[in-house]
């Protein structure tokens, strides 16, 4: 037993198959030898050694050995060692009949790069089947005419084995009469002739016996026997003839039954019972009585089994006839089976990654498919294709395999699976084909970022939230693959007026709903813009961002706000309207502003209550009060109006001043002051010292800001009161005032004075302020500085 490493010079070619599917196909095969019987695990050589791979390597590149035919596996390979073993006994016997060379051929596969090794195994013959006649007896019948040299056939012995160990030679027992002849049939097995030598007497001796022994050559040698009975016949009787000595016939394999191959005939030429001849297998096998029948009558040979050429390709019967007297003699039948296309091909996955990633380039191998078909000639030819409409396609590498490649690229978001259908045809006639569906996963890769549903979102929130509210929601979508198509929101950090934007907004990671986390004041700001980033849970993750635009609207929950004349208090401010005002000459302006917006901040004047209700009236809107009609003598000369100024909010919010006015042309003639401001004195002792000290007091401050403001303000003249302008201080404002145009609250181009008065009657001077205050945006307004004092 010798592993034949003569084939090793396979010279290996490298097809660069298709893009990246490398092949090697080695030429020449691999040949060893074993003897039949080998009992299983015996080594018949090394593989890995003979290709020159380390076995280390093998189960890396998965080898395996394939099965030519896909019948029987004599041999597998150990996937750790490289060895070639025995995986079960072979009989060389059954497994290659008489045929002299029994070689098993196998396919030795490695991957990546795809190769592929033809393996022989030679199974050598051993002598365990000694010659054997298929009977123990051979009777002869001979005339006894017949001359001397005349020949009779008695047929081969059989032994299973081959050359050597087959039937080599005959010997026969000394005898009286006959002698051995041997020679060679056509298909190499020997025969021997029993050759006589001396004519017989029926009278002297009727029956003979002597033994016939086939020997073969093999070591040891082994031998059979049989008894030759030779019976002495008289010279009247026929033997049967047959027709030919041999019938060649073709049978299609899968005839069915009851179908007739031939009918052999023999004649005799006896007359009566004598020449009626009756046929008979002889020396066949139960296998092959299982197949074909015989009619003892007619000779005909009908099927009655199945007939598989894949099985047996041909078939050799011995027919004998035999006439009334029990004269017989044989012919041969030969049945040639023809092959029918009967075996659909088959396929075969030799490995298959079915879940590919979708990133893998075109070309990329998923398996490998093996096809192959039992039959011969063209019924063994078969072309394959692939279903339809699918980004594969099937390269031919070796022989029967195939290569399973991608041709294009995949998209799991598109198509996430694929049926492959491969289809295998041969070309018989009918052809036949079998297909076989592959099921292909495409996995993910995180290759979509999220994508929000809108291009921007913008959401509208009132004022004076509750704190936790929610404002509005974004969404955006991730066609990926669980974790790589998870979407977190998140709030990208920015600054809001100074503050992070975490202070006004808060997002659910999960849901993207977005929280306001604080009440929002209009009057402070009235929209803010956030990134709000969709991020993705894959490794690495994708994210995009969207802008949020949110804008607060305006609730009316600022009531006007009346700035002349200032709320009662510790000031208190008389209007001096001259005697000789006439109807329609403007007296003084209340002057309210609202920090709302809008129709929030419109406001309203209205007088509610007033000392003589004709005499003055004021401008709904503009808040100015003028005379009704023209003043006279006889109008009281302290008039006070109670003007509410509304603004105009779904629930209207007010507020309500007093405006006192005097009608003098000069404040010298003033009777009683105190009693127009404060009517609640308590005593008069404690007002004119108040008034005495508060005089002093004044008339020094007084003096001092008149030498500052004529150092100052020299180029201003004193103005006329009552002359439209009223100066209001900036402390008057509230704190984030803005000018709303057409709100119909304050002009910027407006000048007022303003009459103050402290609650003396002799200091009431005006007090002036600038109004460069950066809450005001109007710039021209009273900017001027001017001072009147009045006595
Ligand atoms: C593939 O075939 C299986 C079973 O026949 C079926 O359930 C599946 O939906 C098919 N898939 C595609 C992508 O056609
Ligand atoms: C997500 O994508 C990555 C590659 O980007 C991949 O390795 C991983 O398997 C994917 N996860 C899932 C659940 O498909
Ligand atoms: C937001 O998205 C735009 C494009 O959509 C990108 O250019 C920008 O860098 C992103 N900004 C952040 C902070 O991720």
């Amino acid at each position: 037993i010798s592993g034949l490493g003569d084939s090793m010079a396979h010279g290996k070619l490298l097809l660069a198959a298709c893009l990246s599917v490398v092949l090697r196909i080695s030429h020449g095969d691999i040949q060893y030898s074993v003897a039949e019987e080998m009992k299983r695990g015996f080594v018949v050589g090394n593989v890995a050694k003979d290709i020159g791979l380390d076995p280390n390597r093998l189960s890396l590149r998965k080898a395996r050995l394939n099965t030519d035919d896909g019948g029987k596996r004599y041999f597998d390979i150990n996937p750790s060692t490289g060895a070639l073993t025995v995986s079960e006994t072979v009989d060389r016997e059954e497994l290659c009949g008489s045929r002299m060379s029994c070689a098993l051929k196998y396919e030795l596969l490695l991957e990546k790069p795809l190769e592929l090794h033809g393996v022989v195994v030679h199974v050598e013959d051993v002598n365990d089947n000694a010659p054997q006649f298929s009977n123990g007896e051979i009777a002869l019948e001979i005339h006894e005419s017949a001359t001397k040299g005349t020949a009779f056939l008695l047929g081969e012995a059989h032994d299973a084995d081959v050359g050597k160990n087959s039937v080599q030679r005959y010997v026969l027992q000394r005898n009286g009469h006959f002698s051995l002849r041997t020679g060679t049939n056509s298909d190499g097995a020997k025969y021997s002739e029993l050759v006589l030598e001396k004519e017989l007497d029926r009278e002297q001796q009727r029956e003979m016996t002597f033994t016939l022994t086939a020997f073969d050559d093999g070591a040891p040698q082994k031998s059979g026997t049989a008894v030759i009975r030779v019976t002495v016949l008289d010279a009247n009787d026929n033997v049967p003839v047959f027709t030919q000595p041999t019938y060649r016939i073709d049978l299609a394999e899968n005839s069915p039954v009851n179908t007739v191959i031939v009918a052999v005939s023999a004649t005799d030429s006896d007359e009566g019972q004598n020449g009626e001849v009756v046929y008979e297998f002889s020396r066949v096998p139960d296998k092959i009585a299982e197949i074909f029948s015989l009619d003892r009558r007619s000779g005909e040979i009908k099927v009655v089994g199945p007939v598989d050429y894949e099985k047996q390709k041909s078939y050799e019967l011995t027919v004998q006839a035999k006439d009334g007297l029990g004269l017989a003699s044989n012919a041969k039948v030969i049945i040639d089976i023809i092959d029918v296309n009967d075996n659909a091909p088959v396929i075969e996955i030799q490995s298959l990654n079915d879940i590919i990633p979708e990133n893998s380039a075109p070309g990329s191998e998923i398996g490998i498919i093996k096809v192959q078909d039992k039959d011969s000639g063209k019924n063994r030819q078969v072309h394959c294709s692939l279903s339809l409409n699918v980004p594969f396609k099937l390269n031919p590498s070796l022989k029967n395999y195939y290569s399973l490649i991608t041709t294009d690229k995949l998209d799991r978001e598109f198509v996430a699976a694929y049926n492959v259908t491969v289809t295998a045809t041969d070309e018989g006639t009918p052809p036949l084909s079998s297909s076989m569906t592959i099921h292909v996963s495409v996995s993910d890769v995180n290759d979509n970022p999220p994508v929000f549903e809108e291009q921007s979102y913008s959401a509208y929130v009132s004022e004076n939230n509750k704190p936790g509210s929610s404002v509005c929601s974004v969404t955006a979508r991730d066609p990926d693959w669980r974790q790589n198509g998870t979407v977190f929101y998140s709030l990208l950090p920015s600054e809001v007026s100074g503050a992070p934007v975490s202070s006004f907004l808060s997002i659910n990671g999960d849901t993207g709903v977005i929280h306001a986390v604080r009440s929002f004041d209009y009057e402070k700001f009235r929209s803010l813009k956030v990134q709000v980033v969709a991020r993705d849970n894959g490794s690495p993750p994708l994210s995009s961002n969207v802008t949020v635009s949110i804008f607060i609207s305006d609730e009316n929950d600022n009531s006007p706000q009346i700035l002349y004349p200032a709320p009662a208090g510790n000031t208190f401010m008389t209007e001096m309207v001259p005697k000789a005002a006439l109807s329609g000459s403007l007296v003084s302006k209340v002057i309210a502003v609202d920090a709302d917006s809008g129709q929030n901040a419109w406001l309203s004047y209205q007088i509610i209550k007033s000392t003589d209700p004709g005499l003055f009236t004021v401008g709904l809107h503009s808040g100015e009060i003028r005379a009704l009609r023209d003043i006279s003598e006889s109008d009281s000369m302290k008039q006070n109006l109670v003007i509410s100024v509304k603004d105009n909010g779904q629930t209207p919010l007010s507020a309500t001043c007093t405006v006192s006015l005097l009608i003098s042309d000069n404040l010298a003639e003033v009777p009683d002051l105190k009693d127009v401001s404060y009517e609640e004195n308590n005593s008069k002792l404690t007002s004119y010292l108040i008034i005495a000290l508060v005089s002093v007091s004044t008339f020094f401050l007084t003096f001092l800001i008149l030498v500052l403001a004529v150092r100052f303000c020299r180029r201003r003249k004193p103005r006329l009161l009552f002359d439209g302008a009223v100066a209001i201080p900036s402390a008057y404002f509230p704190p984030n005032y803005a000018e709303v145009e057409g709100a119909g609250t304050l002009r910027s181009s407006y000048n007022y004075d303003t009459y103050l008065t402290t609650g003396s009657r002799t200091s009431d001077f005006k007090f002036v302020t600038s109004y460069n205050d950066n809450t005001l945006p109007a710039d021209d307004t009273m900017k001027n500085c001017f001072f009147s004092l009045v006595y």
